[in-house]
């Protein structure tokens, strides 16, 4: 897990400082600031509610930050017009935690979609792509099958390639693994690692899930309480003297932890 660090040279790729998101008045995010190499796998973790989605619509720039800083290879994401953005976003990719797919679409069109969009490529030489990128993600020969009727395993991965098809420098998955039996999760784990090898890909994975994160990350960054609370290499977080990151590694109900959100009102419809 550590090698990747020293193979990628340590390069920025993604760079946040001091940034505040806040909503109607109410912080969700406070003075985050962390740093990402290029070709690593860099986890956030944190509880439901802490704000981990938040932080990728920031990076993807769907949202605005109230303040703080976000450079995206290099690029500010302040101050640039919509199609200075597009510019940016186009380098990453995001898998949504609900895949987001077109229901109305068979796979292949879903995978293609971007493609069709912002490229002058022929009806051809997308269909070769899309099948190129169904073969990645082990979805060889479901091309004309609608959403529908995929599991959730497959509808994840159907999101990872239409991502990937548009060859990202920076791919963002939000809860990748969660909802998925350990076999499907495996595969979706694996699915990243490859990524990140073949296409030295940089992934950023954002999940609650504390063991499955730490089979492929590099470093994790831990959210709570609207800050950072941890940022170490897995290794180092499991011997962490941090009493927080001791408490959501083990998943303990008592600690120092911003449990607020966490009321027999929200976990009941959670
Ligand atoms: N646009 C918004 N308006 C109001 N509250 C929001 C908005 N976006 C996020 N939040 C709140 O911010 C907190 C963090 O949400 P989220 O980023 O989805 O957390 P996570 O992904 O870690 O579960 C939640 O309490 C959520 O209700
Ligand atoms: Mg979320």
């Amino acid at each position: 897990m550590t090698e990747a660090i020293a193979v990628h040279n340590e390069e920025v790729i993604v760079r946040v400082e001091d940034l505040c998101y806040e909503v109607g008045g109410s912080a969700i995010l406070t003075g985050i600031s962390f740093e990402v190499y290029t070709g690593e796998v860099f986890g956030v973790m944190g509880m439901s509610g802490s704000g981990k989605s938040t932080l990728l619509r920031c990076l993807m720039g769907l949202v605005q930050a109230t303040s703080g800083i976000i450079e995206i290879d290099g690029e500010n994401m302040a101050g640039k017009t919509e199609d200075e953005l597009n510019s940016v976003r186009a380098k990453m990719g995001m898998c949504f935690q609900q895949a987001a797919l077109f229901d109305s679409m068979t796979v292949a069109e879903n995978i293609g979609f971007g493609l069709k969009r912002r490229t002058k490529l022929t009806r051809q030489e997308i269909a070769t792509r899309v099948d190129e990128h169904l073969e990645i993600v082990g979805l060889s020969g479901f091309g004309h099958y609608m959403p529908s009727a995929l599991s959730g395993g497959m509808r994840k991965r159907v999101g990872v390639a239409r991502a990937l098809i548009m060859q990202p420098k920076i791919i963002l998955y939000d809860e990748p693994t969660s909802g998925l039996d350990p076999i499907i999760a495996g595969q979706i784990n694996g699915l990243i690692l490859h990524l990140r090898d073949q296409f030295e890909a940089t992934s950023l994975v954002v999940t609650h899930e504390v063991d499955r994160l730490f089979a492929i990350a590099d470093r994790v960054l831990m959210l709570d309480a609207r800050t950072v609370a941890a940022c170490d290499t897995p290794e180092n977080l499991l011997r962490s003297d941090n009493a927080k990151v001791r408490q959501f590694i083990a998943g303990d109900m008592e600690g120092p932890m911003d449990t607020g959100l966490l009321t027999p009102e929200t976990t009941a419809t959670e």
